[in-house]
């Protein structure tokens, strides 16, 4: 038998594009791939993209460049580029770097072994297409691999919302469930091979409707199915849309004890004026009562945000409506942006913020919001929390794991071993974790 191709794959972007890699290695291992760590032993190179800033895009083109060298040495390296910028701009890539062979959209992965084959019989092939057919259903699995105690698991793709910034409804397409018996058949081949958490993955992921015995389901109807796996431990989902908040998935936050208590629900602004300009279809208010409800419903539930500063049109005034907003949340965690100016969205045409103003605010943002997330995390030391352990960490006899609210937590002279879920008391809080000791 002749010596496994080596496959590097190099994700960016979203925890979709992490799920997505995964998913392309194992198909490609059925055409005789391993992965490497590096791309210099390589004899396919995949970079999975993303588009949502003109800097993630950008990236794209300065790494390919970086390969020019390896592939002068080695003519039957394959060059291939997946992910949302395959899908925004696939014939430009291969127009701007004559050395990609192979462009590959969101929708089509199913598709890689037929594409690999005709690259590697050196034709220049391209499928950006949204076919009809389930491509996950097509995505081989690697039978019985072991894994870590972690994983994702897609439920949802796509996203109707169109906010006037953003690409997704572009590069992902519509919204679209899968169903829940194939959802179901995934989780429990994962924790057969080892898996204690899932994380349940969609661009709008409550949004979620995929098909089951009776009808559509809800996202809380499938966290309850899910509920019913044994040996699995952990459920969390992301990322949601405020708007598809449903009551049965606020209650399923306070009753199911495998739901964990965080919450990724993206706001955007706390000005209206820009909220509408957004096309989000959600006021600060509603949003701020809708967080009052599942704080009704799991008081101690760590909530987790998106910002974006310096949307075109964005005043002074605008902007401490969103700093107002943040103050009254209180975030455990949060990420924030620059606004991004992206091509063929609503957003690119209207009057852009000055560049520096928009800088200034983003600085201020994330001043409150590390703040508030120093505050979130300081206030864990004491409490006996649930910790999954992930991996060994940096001294003999440590192991780091996450607790329930995501917070990494080292615990030394730790017997735990990877995979175990244990309880653990907190007892100091530093720079970006907790320490704690196990409880007996
Ligand atoms: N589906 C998710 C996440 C989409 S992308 C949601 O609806 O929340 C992740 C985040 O990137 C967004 O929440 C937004 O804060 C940010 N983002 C999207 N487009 C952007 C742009 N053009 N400029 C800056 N940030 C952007
Ligand atoms: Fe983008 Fe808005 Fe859809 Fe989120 S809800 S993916 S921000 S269009
Ligand atoms: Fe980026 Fe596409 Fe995800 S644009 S954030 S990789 S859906």
């Amino acid at each position: 038998m002749s010596a496994p191709k080596k496959l590097y794959i190099k994700t960016y972007g979203c925890q979709m594009n992490v799920y997505d890699s995964e998913r392309m290695a194992e198909t490609l291992g059925g055409q005789g791939y391993v992965e490497t760590k590096t791309p210099d032993d390589a004899d396919m190179i995949l970079l999975n993209t993303c588009h949502i800033r003109e800097k993630a895009a950008e990236k794209v083109y300065s790494e390919l460049g970086r390969f020019k060298g390896l592939k002068a040495e080695k003519p039957d390296l394959k060059i291939g580029v997946a992910g949302c910028v395959a899908q925004a701009e696939g014939e430009e890539i291969m127009r701007r770097q004559p050395l990609v062979d192979l462009v590959v959209g969101p929708q089509s992965y199913h598709r890689l072994p037929e594409m690999e084959a005709k690259a590697g019989a050196g034709e220049k092939v391209l499928d950006t297409d949204f076919p009809e057919e389930d491509k996950f259903e097509k995505l081989k699995r690697r039978p019985k691999a072991k894994r870590g105690p972690t994983a994702f698991l897609t439920v949802q793709e796509g996203c109707d919302k169109f906010c006037a910034f953003c690409v997704v409804p572009y590069t992902r397409g519509a919204e679209v469930s899968r169903p829940a018996d194939r959802i179901l058949r995934e989780a429990e081949d994962l924790v057969e091979r080892g898996v204690r958490e899932i994380t349940l993955l969609g661009q709008n992921v409550n949004a979620y409707h995929g098909a089951g015995p009776n009808g559509d389901m809800t996202l809380a109807q499938l966290i309850w199915e899910l509920d019913k796996v044994d040996g699995l431990e952990r459920i969390r989902f992301t990322t949601s849309h405020p708007n598809d908040m449903m009551d049965d998935l606020i209650e399923a936050h306070g009753t199911c004890a495998k739901l964990m208590p965080y919450l990724h629900l993206p706001v955007q602004a706390g000005s209206d004026k820009i909220l509408k300009r957004m096309n989000r279809s959600h006021t600060a208010e509603s949003y701020i009562r809708l967080i009052e409800r599942i704080r009704a419903a799991r008081p101690d539930i760590l909530i987790s945000g998106d910002f974006i500063v310096g949307f075109p049109e964005e005043t002074e005034e605008d902007f401490q409506a969103t700093l107002d907003l943040v103050e009254e949340v209180k975030y455990g965690t949060a990420y924030s942006f620059k606004y991004s100016t992206r091509p063929g969205t609503p957003a690119a045409e209207r009057a852009q913020v000055d560049p520096k103003e928009a800088d200034d605010r983003l600085q201020r943002l994330q001043a409150l919001l590390t703040r508030q997330q120093r505050e979130v995390q300081d206030s864990m030391v004491g409490r006996e929390l649930g910790v999954l352990f992930e991996k060994k960490g940096r001294f003999p006899g440590q192991m780091v794991g996450k607790s329930d609210y995501l917070h990494a937590v080292h615990v030394a002279d730790c017997d735990a071993e990877i995979g175990d879920l244990r309880r653990v008391r907190i007892v100091s809080s530093g720079a970006n974790s907790l320490a704690g000791e196990l409880i007996a």
